[in-house]
């Protein structure tokens, strides 16, 4: 052990006897010596864990009813750790509701002896799986290899929440990064194990420029609410198509960043509706979610389903215990106690307790060690029109889908049967009938044509789900048929 570990080694237990101390005097809890365990004589047998940011001290079998005691004690046993603010958090190690549970603490250690967390760190850990959908983040106070895995079908989407400079951006582009390493990008083909769309439309794309050159990603930085409007357009038109073709393809996973979600909802007539819907139904198909906001309240969300899909959080620092409450939802997460840059907790469906987490800060050399493109690659957008169009089809056929209509001046202009009928139309190889056929043989815009193409695919799709066939020669239809044509 060299000096600087040996005087870090110094700090950290000085740092743990104090609070040891401030729990005898401020709550009257005894620690036992480790090996000498005789329950008449003390509450709790103290261990201390290193990590990069945090010594985690284990209160051995405490009575976990002790802790609303300490809990309401933090600020006070903070003061005898040498820290000004109310830093120290309470958390419960193992699983909640099953079983037995450890009280621990969390105290962040002084800034100078913080370690850095790097890509570097990672690697040595093999954090970078090849072929995986797993995004390694960094390091869990307990030293362990943070990831978030999104070939686990409860992780669908991501809500990345935080004060400023918590590090979301950061935690985005760390996971960017991570993905980048462990999955084949799209070819001018096909699409990749992965591909990126990021939009940033408040700071117009400022910390993501390095990722244009990106392999893996699908189409440029978008940094206007237009553009953007018709990416979400061209995701919920990739749900319907991918709902109708072979399942092997929703291995080719569609990761949609969205920096500072907050501003597209509330600049954007359509975005909040898009993406309440790619969150209900999208995971399923390959298509996830990564939203990034400091605002994670169902109000700035657009809707209560947005929020709810998205089951997996991230949250960093926070102002107050309300919002932590908010972002996580969960009481008592103490993400008003994290220190910022970095420090995040997560909270993933498939655990009952919260993870505290140092991400890793990706540097432009790990950027550019990615596979790049030199040129970038563009989806087919639809245009404009299909974007105030599609949500209607939407809503004649899942009216109760997005809640409140948006576009209260808005006339519900309903699909014609006999065009949805046209649609359908089956001719043979080619398959569906195609959008400038329906055109020609209607006469119509091609935005129309597109949202009776869309209606119609939605119509299939769903019947598809329900394993329904609509048999139109089955005699059973024929009475209501005819009475309905001489209705006409
Ligand atoms: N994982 C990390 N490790 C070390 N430092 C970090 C980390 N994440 C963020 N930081 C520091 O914090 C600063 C702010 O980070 P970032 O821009 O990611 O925050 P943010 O939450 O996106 O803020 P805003 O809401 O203002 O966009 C960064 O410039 C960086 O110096
Ligand atoms: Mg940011």
């Amino acid at each position: 052990m060299n000096n600087e570990t040996r005087t870090k080694e110094i700090m950290l237990r000085r740092m743990a006897y104090q609070v040891i101390r401030g729990l005898d005097q401020e709550v009257h809890l005894k620690p036992g010596i480790p090996g000498r365990h005789d329950r008449r004589t003390f509450h709790y047998v103290p261990e201390m864990e290193a990590g990069a940011r945090v010594l985690t001290l284990v209160l051995r079998y405490l009575n976990p009813t002790w802790q609303e005691k300490i809990r309401s004690s933090t600020r006070t046993l903070s003061t005898w750790a040498g820290h000004e603010d109310d830093v120290i958090r309470l958390t419960m190690r193992g699983a909640v509701g099953k079983g037995a549970s450890t009280p621990v603490l969390e105290i962040p250690t002084p800034e100078e002896l913080w370690e850095p967390v790097t890509v570097e760190a990672l690697e040595q850990r093999h954090a970078f799986r090849l072929g995986h959908s797993r995004a390694a983040l960094g390091f869990t106070t307990a030293n362990d290899v943070a990831v978030v895995d999104f070939e686990r079908p409860d992780v669908a989407h991501l809500l990345l929440c935080g004060q400023t400079r918590s590090g979301k951006t950061t935690t985005g582009k760390m996971l960017a990064v991570s993905l980048a390493r462990t999955t084949k990008p799209p070819t001018d083909t096909e699409p990749g194990e992965a591909n990126y769309i990021l939009i940033d439309t408040t700071k117009k794309g400022l910390h993501w420029k390095d990722f244009n050159r990106l392999a893996h990603l699908a189409h440029p930085v978008v940094t206007e609410i237009e553009e953007a409007e018709r990416v979400l357009a061209w995701l919920v038109q990739e749900i319907e198509e991918r709902a109708l073709a072979d399942s092997s393809l929703y291995q080719k996973r569609y990761f949609l960043m969205v920096d500072e979600v907050k501003a597209l909802i509330e600049d954007s007539q359509v975005a909040g509706q898009y993406l309440a819907r790619i969150a209900a139904v999208g995971g399923e198909f390959g298509l996830h979610l990564v939203l990034a906001t400091q605002y994670p309240q169902i109000k700035m969300l657009g809707s209560a389903e947005l929020k709810r899909n998205i089951t997996t959080r991230l949250c960093g620092r926070v102002d107050a215990a309300d919002a932590a409450a908010n972002a996580l939802g969960v009481r008592n997460s103490g993400a008003h106690q994290l220190t910022g840059y970095g420090d995040f907790l997560l909270r993933d469906p498939g655990s009952s307790y919260l993870k505290r987490l140092t991400v890793a800060q990706p540097t432009g050399t790990h950027i550019e060690a990615l596979p790049v493109r030199p040129e970038p690659l563009m989806l087919a957008l639809p245009d404009r029109n299909w974007t105030d169009s599609g949500i209607q089809a939407e809503r004649l056929l899942s009216p109760s889908a997005f809640g409140p209509q948006t576009h209260p001046g808005q006339s519900p202009d309903p699909m014609e049967p006999e065009h949805v009928a046209l649609a359908l139309w089956n001719e043979g190889a080619s398959g569906l009938m195609g959008q400038k056929k329906l055109v020609t043989q209607l006469g119509i815009g091609t935005g129309k044509a597109q949202r009776i193409q869309e209606f119609a695919l939605r119509l299939v799709a769903y019947a598809r789900k329900l394993e329904a066939t609509i048999d139109v020669n089955d005699p059973a239809y024929d009475a209501r048929i005819k009475a309905l044509l001489e209705g006409d």
